[in-house]
Protein backbone atom coordinates (compact mmCIF):
# COMPACT_ATOMS: atom_id res chain seq x y z
CA UNK A 1 0.00 0.00 0.00
CA UNK A 2 1.35 3.33 -0.76
CA UNK A 3 -1.75 5.87 -0.14
CA UNK A 4 -2.23 6.97 3.22
CA UNK A 5 -5.55 8.84 3.84
CA UNK A 6 -5.29 11.83 5.67
CA UNK A 7 -8.46 13.67 7.44
CA UNK A 8 -8.62 17.71 8.56
CA UNK A 9 -11.07 18.68 11.20
CA UNK A 10 -12.75 21.78 9.51
CA UNK A 11 -13.74 23.56 13.06
CA UNK A 12 -9.97 23.07 14.84
CA UNK A 13 -8.14 22.28 11.78
CA UNK A 14 -6.75 18.93 13.81
CA UNK A 15 -5.07 17.03 10.81
CA UNK A 16 -4.63 13.00 11.10
CA UNK A 17 -2.63 10.39 9.15
CA UNK A 18 -4.86 7.53 8.49
CA UNK A 19 -2.43 4.49 9.91
CA UNK A 20 -4.82 1.35 9.55
CA UNK A 21 -8.41 1.71 8.22
CA UNK A 22 -11.26 0.14 9.97
CA UNK A 23 -13.83 1.66 8.80
CA UNK A 24 -15.61 3.47 11.14
CA UNK A 25 -16.09 7.27 10.64
CA UNK A 26 -13.30 9.87 12.21
CA UNK A 27 -14.81 12.73 14.40
CA UNK A 28 -13.59 15.82 16.21
CA UNK A 29 -15.29 18.32 17.85
CA UNK A 30 -18.44 16.83 17.34
CA UNK A 31 -18.40 16.19 13.61
CA UNK A 32 -16.92 13.48 10.77
CA UNK A 33 -13.56 14.99 9.93
CA UNK A 34 -13.15 15.88 6.15
CA UNK A 35 -11.03 13.09 4.32
CA UNK A 36 -8.28 15.27 2.37
CA UNK A 37 -8.50 14.34 -1.50
CA UNK A 38 -5.29 15.30 -3.01
CA UNK A 39 -5.54 17.70 -6.14
CA UNK A 40 -8.94 18.68 -5.93
CA UNK A 41 -8.23 22.69 -5.48
CA UNK A 42 -8.37 25.11 -8.15
CA UNK A 43 -5.03 26.23 -8.09
CA UNK A 44 -1.39 26.14 -9.78
CA UNK A 45 -0.57 23.06 -10.20
CA UNK A 46 3.20 24.19 -11.60
CA UNK A 47 2.71 25.41 -7.87
CA UNK A 48 1.61 22.39 -5.65
CA UNK A 49 2.03 18.78 -7.75
CA UNK A 50 5.52 17.78 -6.06
CA UNK A 51 8.38 16.86 -8.19
CA UNK A 52 10.12 13.84 -6.87
CA UNK A 53 13.46 12.50 -8.23
CA UNK A 54 15.84 9.44 -6.74
CA UNK A 55 19.42 8.66 -6.84
CA UNK A 56 21.25 6.38 -4.96
CA UNK A 57 18.43 5.67 -2.47
CA UNK A 58 17.46 9.21 -1.96
CA UNK A 59 14.40 11.26 -3.14
CA UNK A 60 14.61 14.42 -3.16
CA UNK A 61 11.28 16.68 -3.53
CA UNK A 62 10.31 19.90 -4.43
CA UNK A 63 6.90 21.67 -4.37
CA UNK A 64 6.51 21.99 -7.08
CA UNK A 65 8.33 22.70 -10.82
CA UNK A 66 7.38 26.84 -9.95
CA UNK A 67 8.67 27.06 -6.21
CA UNK A 68 5.85 27.28 -4.24
CA UNK A 69 5.21 30.70 -1.95
CA UNK A 70 6.53 30.41 2.06
CA UNK A 71 5.25 33.14 3.74
CA UNK A 72 2.89 33.36 6.94
CA UNK A 73 -0.17 33.48 5.03
CA UNK A 74 0.49 30.57 2.44
CA UNK A 75 2.82 28.01 2.17
CA UNK A 76 3.82 24.19 2.20
CA UNK A 77 3.40 22.91 6.07
CA UNK A 78 4.17 19.37 5.56
CA UNK A 79 5.39 16.94 2.57
CA UNK A 80 4.77 13.29 2.98
CA UNK A 81 6.49 10.42 1.34
CA UNK A 82 4.47 7.02 1.61
CA UNK A 83 6.31 4.04 0.24
CA UNK A 84 4.36 -0.08 0.69
CA UNK A 85 6.40 -0.09 3.92
CA UNK A 86 7.01 3.25 5.56
CA UNK A 87 5.26 6.79 6.12
CA UNK A 88 7.45 9.67 6.27
CA UNK A 89 6.55 13.28 7.17
CA UNK A 90 9.06 16.49 7.01
CA UNK A 91 7.41 19.44 8.47
CA UNK A 92 8.30 22.80 6.67
CA UNK A 93 7.70 26.73 8.16
CA UNK A 94 7.31 29.88 6.64
CA UNK A 95 10.66 31.22 4.81
CA UNK A 96 12.11 27.54 4.53
CA UNK A 97 12.50 25.73 0.64
CA UNK A 98 9.45 24.24 -0.32
CA UNK A 99 11.90 21.01 -0.07
CA UNK A 100 12.50 17.73 1.16
CA UNK A 101 15.13 14.99 1.03
CA UNK A 102 14.30 11.54 2.33
CA UNK A 103 17.18 9.49 2.18
CA UNK A 104 17.80 5.02 2.52
CA UNK A 105 15.31 4.18 0.55
CA UNK A 106 17.49 1.85 -1.71
CA UNK A 107 15.37 -1.36 -2.56
CA UNK A 108 17.15 -4.33 -4.07
CA UNK A 109 20.01 -4.49 -5.92
CA UNK A 110 19.85 -5.70 -9.64
CA UNK A 111 22.58 -6.23 -12.55
CA UNK A 112 21.92 -5.03 -15.12
CA UNK A 113 23.65 -4.66 -18.97
CA UNK A 114 24.93 -1.73 -20.15
CA UNK A 115 26.35 -0.71 -23.64
CA UNK A 116 28.38 1.84 -24.90
CA UNK A 117 26.34 4.77 -23.83
CA UNK A 118 25.70 3.33 -20.58
CA UNK A 119 22.26 2.54 -22.37
CA UNK A 120 20.55 -0.66 -20.71
CA UNK A 121 20.46 -3.71 -22.98
CA UNK A 122 18.88 -6.68 -22.79
CA UNK A 123 21.92 -8.89 -23.08
CA UNK A 124 25.63 -8.91 -23.77
CA UNK A 125 26.33 -9.15 -26.80
CA UNK A 126 29.16 -7.68 -28.58
CA UNK A 127 31.51 -5.34 -26.39
CA UNK A 128 31.71 -3.18 -24.52
CA UNK A 129 29.32 -4.53 -22.45
CA UNK A 130 29.23 -4.09 -18.37
CA UNK A 131 28.26 -5.67 -15.57
CA UNK A 132 26.45 -3.15 -13.29
CA UNK A 133 24.74 -3.28 -10.08
CA UNK A 134 22.39 -0.68 -10.08
CA UNK A 135 20.32 -0.01 -6.80
CA UNK A 136 16.81 0.31 -6.84
CA UNK A 137 14.60 2.95 -5.40
CA UNK A 138 11.82 1.85 -3.26
CA UNK A 139 9.13 1.13 -5.47
CA UNK A 140 5.87 2.48 -4.82
CA UNK A 141 6.42 5.60 -3.73
CA UNK A 142 3.75 8.48 -3.32
CA UNK A 143 4.75 11.96 -2.51
CA UNK A 144 1.77 14.39 -1.01
CA UNK A 145 2.72 18.20 -0.42
CA UNK A 146 0.09 20.10 1.92
CA UNK A 147 -0.29 23.68 1.49
CA UNK A 148 -2.45 25.96 4.21
CA UNK A 149 -4.90 27.46 1.49
CA UNK A 150 -4.89 25.13 -1.49
CA UNK A 151 -4.85 21.59 0.44
CA UNK A 152 -3.23 18.13 -0.69
CA UNK A 153 -1.25 17.53 -3.72
CA UNK A 154 0.70 14.35 -4.90
CA UNK A 155 2.76 12.68 -7.18
CA UNK A 156 4.15 9.60 -7.83
CA UNK A 157 7.59 8.38 -8.44
FE1 LIG B 1 -0.68 27.08 -2.33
Amino acid sequence: MSETIFYRCEICGNMVALIKSGGGTLTCCGQAMTKLEANSTDAAKEKHVPVVTSESGKIKVAVGSVAHPMTDEHHIEWIALVTGNKVEITYLKPGMEPKAEFTNYTGDAEVIFTGENDEIVPNCEGSPCNFVNRSQVANEVTVYAYCNLHGLWKANL
